[in-house]
């Protein structure tokens, strides 16, 4: 069901524009597929689509449709192919006449939200001020006010503030390039007039281009309602026409969402060397140094370190964790008061109890390191379940790997691994065992028994080192 009913049962269809190469953003990729913030910025506009509950979500793509379609499949979304892009107007005539073939049962009342792949920082938040204006008018425009509007389209209102036209700045003259409110793209129209509109549409500007925009003067020309919404934060509207802008939106949002964790109880060393790719939830009294990058879900809780240059993606980390500088954790859990690194790396799956430790130049994989136990120095541990209270040597490693599949490795309580160790799995090391220095493993230990595997040394006396064989000298 729609949230979006007017009068008559009428509903709100959505339609996205990124059909567009992009030409400005000098690259192979389509523009709708660049990140901000580590997600494509058409995904967050379908994302924006999406939280309002629309009847229908139709994007228009073309320059590379399949790499578009297949980067940002997500069900119940219409795709529709602009095969030539003959400009924003063109784009959404395609939209709607691939709407009309539905069987929707589309009405003149339903309302069309266009939104444009290449406005990346929307959201429900944004739209629905507009939404709000959208059943009692035939046309409602999103605007907003730049102190730089240079290249977007300028709102031309007439004496009575009403809007009359907007003008693309590269057909304006002088003296509507000194406006500075702007059209953010976004817009709603009445079906009905979108079906009368968009044939007339005719590519009498800069460009050569069928402009979506002239449908604003042809409402004013026929004394259409028309309602118009100023977004007060310019960010939120923001477009990206080149790699500069990408850039420039993208540190604006970064210091955005550095603020909000700030505000929170977070202390952040310096905003601008901090990158949030994802969601954080955060406790209070934490501290993130410089260089951090945060990716995917990061759920910090109170009181915990982050040194410089980590990277973190998809971790929980309990109260009063510390993580050393130079350390990589992807996929991982840590509980209360556990410290990693320097120069730790955790990949998927690794689970460290309360107050265990991981030291440098550690790997750890798929595994749950029990409490208390300390991995310091110079190991890999994969595919392992490790009791408390154990001591890894340094240079241990789990040989979970045969060439074909992977095996487990079990280790109990209080177990004593030495240095240069290998445990080649599958083997299980019982409770308080001992291993000594050197050791490769292959046979279960018991709990409590001590293993060496090595060969034995051997001393002997009256032992003559190689001599150096004196070089020929030449006749
Ligand atoms: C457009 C607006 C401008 C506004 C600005 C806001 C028009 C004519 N101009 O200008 O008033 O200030 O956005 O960011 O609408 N697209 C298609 N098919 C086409 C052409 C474009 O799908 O044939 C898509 C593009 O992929 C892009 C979006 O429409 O996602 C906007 O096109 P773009 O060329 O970037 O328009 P702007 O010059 O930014
Ligand atoms: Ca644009």
């Amino acid at each position: 069901m729609s949230n979006y009913s007017g009068s008559n049962r009428s509903v709100l269809h959505v339609v996205v524009l990124a059909a567009g190469k992009g030409t400005r953003m000098r690259s192979a990729r389509p523009k709708v597929l660049h990140p901000i913030a580590g997600r494509s910025m058409l995904d967050r506009v379908l994302d924006a689509a999406e939280s309002l509950h629309p009847a229908s979500v139709r994007v228009v793509i073309g320059f590379a449709a399949e790499q578009i379609q297949a980067a940002c499949a997500r069900p119940g979304i219409d795709w529709v192919v602009q095969a030539e892009q003959l400009g924003t107007g063109h784009a959404v005539a395609c939209a709607v006449a691939n709407l009309e073939q539905t069987d929707l049962g589309v009405t003149d009342e339903d309302r069309v939200l266009v939104l444009y792949g290449d406005v990346p920082l929307l959201a429900q938040d944004v739209l629905e001020p507009l939404l709000a204006t959208a059943w009692d008018h035939a046309l409602s425009v999103l605007t907003t006010i730049l102190d730089e509007p240079g290249g977007y389209g300028r709102i031309i209102r007439n004496s009575d503030g009403q809007l009359v036209a907007i003008r693309e700045h590269r057909d304006a003259s002088p003296d509507e390039h000194a406006i500075s409110e702007i059209n953010t793209g976004m817009l709603v129209a009445r079906l009905g007039d979108l079906r009368q509109w968009l044939p007339q549409l005719a590519p009498h500007n800069a460009q050569g281009e069928l402009y979506l925009t002239d449908i604003v003067s042809m409402a004013e020309a026929q004394n259409k309602t028309i309602a118009t919404r100023t977004e007060p934060d310019p960010l939120r509207v923001a477009g990206v026409n080149d790699r500069w802008a990408l850039a420039e939106i993208e540190r604006a949002w970064q210091r955005r969402q550095a603020q909000q964790l700030a505000l929170a109880g977070t202390t952040i060393i310096d905003p601008s060397r901090l990158d949030i790719r994802g969601v954080v939830t955060s406790g209070i009294d934490n501290v993130i140094d410089i260089n951090v990058v945060l990716e995917g879900v990061v759920n910090l809780g109170n009181n915990v370190m982050i040194e410089p240059n980590c990277v973190l993606r998809n971790v929980t980390l309990g109260d009063g964790v510390r993580i050393r500088a130079f350390s990589h954790l992807d996929g991982a859990e840590l509980a209360a008061g556990v410290e990693v690194g320097p120069f730790a790396r955790l990949r998927p799956g690794t689970r460290l109890a309360a107050g265990s430790r991981v030291g440098n130049f550690v790997e750890i994989k798929a595994s749950f390191i029990g409490k208390g136990s300390k991995i310091n120095h110079l190991s890999y541990i994969g595919d392992t379940t490790m009791g408390a209270e154990c001591n890894i040597g340094a240079g241990t490693i789990t040989c979970n790997y045969d060439g074909a599949n992977k095996h487990h490795t079990e280790i109990g309580d209080a177990v004593f691994v030495g240095s240069s160790t290998q445990l080649v799995a599958p083997v299980r090391i019982g409770d308080g065992a001992t291993i000594g220095a050197g050791s490769t493993i292959t046979n279960d230990v018991p709990a409590g028994h001590l293993a060496i595997a090595r060969a034995r040394q051997v001393v002997r006396g009256g032992w003559l080192r190689p001599q150096k064989i004196p070089k020929k000298t030449q006749d």
